[in-house]
């Protein structure tokens, strides 16, 4: 259980760790059916696909892999700048192999754009993404989400493996920060911006 202190931070639980445990395993069921009698790899995108990508291989009964890549783009910490680049690249082989995809939110669409691009230049034999959350008002690229657990409202989300300026991914729900948080953080990520520094992606 998470302390006081953290569950202080927040104002509302927006889903429910029973919530995201019953749709991340009717997300497993509905992948082992599609993946039946295939090998697949399954690509986190770090930080934020953590806790998903955990619990989502556990609810596929198949044989997997497991690989990660982490991003990073420029720009502020709760808005995406859609500039990226690959900090961590996988360490599997793709080609000819059944890739999906796991990230954690998809809010411009930008990074996954762009992750789906350059995984794509090393021909696997499939493609496909499986997003936990979607905010689909602020969606700029055009992304077709092949599985998808929850589409939310445009607002600031943490817990379950999404961070405010690193905090809270230890949350087993899914909630909105007090607002007073929110702007404690945000001084804090403008202050590190202005000073030149990465915003790490995740
Ligand atoms: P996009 O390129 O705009 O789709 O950005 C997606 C990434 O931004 C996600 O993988 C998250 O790391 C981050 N992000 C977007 N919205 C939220 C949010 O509400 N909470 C935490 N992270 C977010
Ligand atoms: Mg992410």
């Amino acid at each position: 259980m998470v302390s006081e202190i953290v569950l202080d931070d927040i104002q509302d639980v927006l889903i429910t760790e029973e919530a995201i445990r019953n749709r991340v395993g009717e997300l497993g069921g509905q992948i082992v059916a599609d993946y039946e009698g295939k090998e697949l790899i399954l690509v986190g995108v770090l930080k934020g696909a953590l806790m998903f990508i955990v619990d989502l291989a556990r609810a596929i009964d198949l044989p997997l892999e497991i690989d990660f890549m982490a991003i990073s783009s420029y720009g502020k910490s709760t808005a995406s700048s859609g500039v990226v680049r690959i900090v961590k690249d996988l360490d599997t082989n793709i080609e000819g192999r059944h890739v999906l995809i796991v990230e954690d939110i998809v809010d411009t669409g930008l990074t996954l754009k762009y992750i789906r691009e350059v995984l794509e230049t090393r021909n696997p034999a499939s493609l496909r993404i499986c997003a936990l959350l979607d905010k689909k008002k602020q969606r700029k690229a055009d992304v077709r989400l092949d599985y998808l657990g929850f589409e939310i409202a445009d607002q600031f989300v943490v817990g379950y493996g999404l961070d405010f300026a690193e905090l809270y991914r230890n949350l087993a729900f899914i909630g909105i920060l007090k607002p007073e948080k929110y702007a404690d953080a945000q001084a804090m990520a403008d202050r590190q911006l202005r000073g030149g520094n990465y915003q790490p992606g995740g």
